[in-house]
């Protein structure tokens, strides 16, 4: 790889995309995080902005001190101060960065900082020299560059080179942009800035339109060899580019870009899963590249062209991404072949004429279910379920939550089930992160199945006076699906739960009888 052709990858995801409501991190999260960045061999962690806060300063150094391989930056306003704070919070990082940013467009000029253009250059020059003396990989970005005059960016930009940072960052921050505009833009400022040859150009795009990442790819195609981004694209208000969705592309359409970064791209699903736990916001099904739809295929035209060749509708391999790969979804939308395909993978010797007998039961269970899932099939094609599937031995009894409680309990559930051969009625009381948690374990601890919940999806249906709940269940390596329709919402998803519990309790059996 000559040097022009790696795109470093400058990862925000602790820096931006923690300051975003909704998504802020507790120092231990941020390692969780930043351990993940790690393992993706990323170039460069933002690891956050020391001055903000102490809490921040002291988790940009408890990454510094524990994080080895990429560079540990901290962002700093262009101040003594914040240049400062950054310089002593990086300070245990073997390879270590300031980056520092000042205002420069008419807006932030006249209405935010009160500064004429001269002053702001002036201070440009001082602190991005101080900077330079307290670390030697400084990073300038003259923020709101997009909406900056261009005469006046290449002034900001050159007057930061000659100070010493080493690297320009050009900010859309305000998500305005377009690719031809910022392709434009990096290769006039790479050709108009005296000094351009030694230093490396930046995007960092915001997504207010929707185009962070397609501007960072289009600036990249200008000249940038930087890209800021974050992943699962979180940052301030709609985010910044996606890490994921710019790294993939980059990959998948080398024969288009010409370039290529160091990320471990195994690391990508793993990494979007960590942050998503921590930081306890789903990743959305139809996220590209991370989503749980993104390598899945439902409609049964899609799934006859990928079993013949996954090339028809599939452009990077799951397993590229570190995502565990079941790419056909069985569904409501899915067809004969599919349904043949997959109960054959089950060890099933069915004939075409099954199959067609199959295919109506298999529908009717279907519509009732958001996915079809190993277990579901088994039960069907054993020829042991009804046309609901969910029929089991154990029915709920008894629901009772206890979430308000004081500081020194945790919160726990009483639940009594009922086994359909038993007479007497079994109670047990468990503890758990929530109530519905302490549920599932009670459940767990009264069956004596081991499950897990994976997915559990609640809908309101307020012309009914419902609650319909779906639970996705994990016992060992399997999945089991379980409904139902409650009036409170607590009864609906232990209900559910103990649904996908009665599946998994009877499956093994099913399946040795068929064998
Ligand atoms: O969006 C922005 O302008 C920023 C800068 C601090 C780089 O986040
Ligand atoms: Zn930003």
């Amino acid at each position: 790889m000559t040097i022009d052709s790696h795109v470093k990858i400058f990862d925000t995801t602790l820096r931006d995309g923690e300051q975003a409501p909704g998504f802020s991190m507790s120092t231990d999260g941020k390692l969780v995080i930043a351990r993940a960045l790690q393992a993706l061999n990323v170039d460069i962690i933002e690891a956050g902005f020391a001055a903000a806060s102490p809490g921040d300063a002291r988790a940009v150094r408890a990454v510094a001190e524990e994080i080895e391989g990429p560079i540990i930056c901290s962002l700093a306003r262009l101040n003594e101060k914040d240049i400062d704070a950054a310089a002593e919070a990086i300070g245990p990082a073997r390879r270590k960065r300031v980056h520092t940013f000042i205002g420069t467009s008419p807006t932030h000029r006249d209405a935010k900082l009160k500064m004429s253009r001269a002053e702001i250059l002036g201070k440009i020059s001082t602190l991005v020299a101080h900077a330079r003396s307290a670390v030697e990989d400084v990073e300038f970005s003259p923020e709101d560059a997009i909406r900056t005059e261009r005469d006046y960016l290449v002034d900001a930009v050159t007057a930061a080179i000659e100070a010493g940072a080493s690297t320009i960052n050009i900010p859309d921050t305000v998500g305005y942009t377009t690719p031809e505009e910022i392709t434009d833009l990096f290769r006039f400022l790479i050709s108009e800035v005296k000094g351009a040859d030694n230093v490396t150009f930046s995007a960092h795009c915001h997504d207010d339109l929707g185009m962070a990442v397609a501007n960072s790819l289009a600036a990249v195609r200008g000249g940038a060899r930087q890209i800021e981004c974050a992943i699962n694209g979180i940052g301030e208000r709609a985010g910044n580019c996606s890490m994921e969705e710019a790294v993939m592309a980059l990959a998948t359409r080398k024969d288009f870009f010409g370039v290529e970064t160091q990320i471990e791209t195994t690391k990508i699903y793993p990494a979007s899963v960590a942050l998503s736990r921590v930081t306890h916001n789903p990743i959305p099904r139809n996220k590209a590249i991370v989503g749980r739809n993104a390598f899945a295929h439902e409609a049964g035209i899609h799934q006859h062209g990928v079993l013949a060749d996954r090339r028809t509708y599939e452009i990077m391999d799951a397993e590229a991404v570190g995502m565990p790969s079941n790419s056909i979804v069985l569904g409501k939308h899915s067809g004969k072949h599919a349904l043949a395909a997959r109960i054959k993978s089950l060890g099933f010797e069915v004939t075409g004429q099954r199959i067609e007998e199959l295919f109506p039961d298999f529908k009717k269970l279907a519509d009732t279910a958001r996915e079809v899932t190993d277990a579901d099939l088994v039960a069907l094609v054993s020829g042991n379920t009804d046309h609901d599937g969910r029929q089991g031995p154990w029915r709920v009894r008894r629901v009772e939550l206890r979430a308000d409680v004081d500081d020194d309990t945790r919160p726990f559930a009483r639940i009594t089930l009922k086994h359909d051969e038993q007479d007497e009625r079994q109670t047990v009381i468990s503890e758990g992160e929530g109530p519905i948690d302490a549920a599932f374990s009670a459940v767990c601890a009264i069956t004596g199945v081991a499950g897990r919940i994976a997915v559990l999806d609640l809908h309101h249906i307020a012309d009914e006076g419902i609650v319909r709940a779906e639970a996705i269940v994990a016992v060992g390596e399997e999945r089991y699906t379980g409904t139902a329709h409650e009036v409170d919402v607590a009864d609906a998803a232990v209900a559910a739960f103990v649904a996908a519990i009665n599946l998994a309790a009877g499956v093994h059996a099913q399946r040795r009888a068929v064998a």
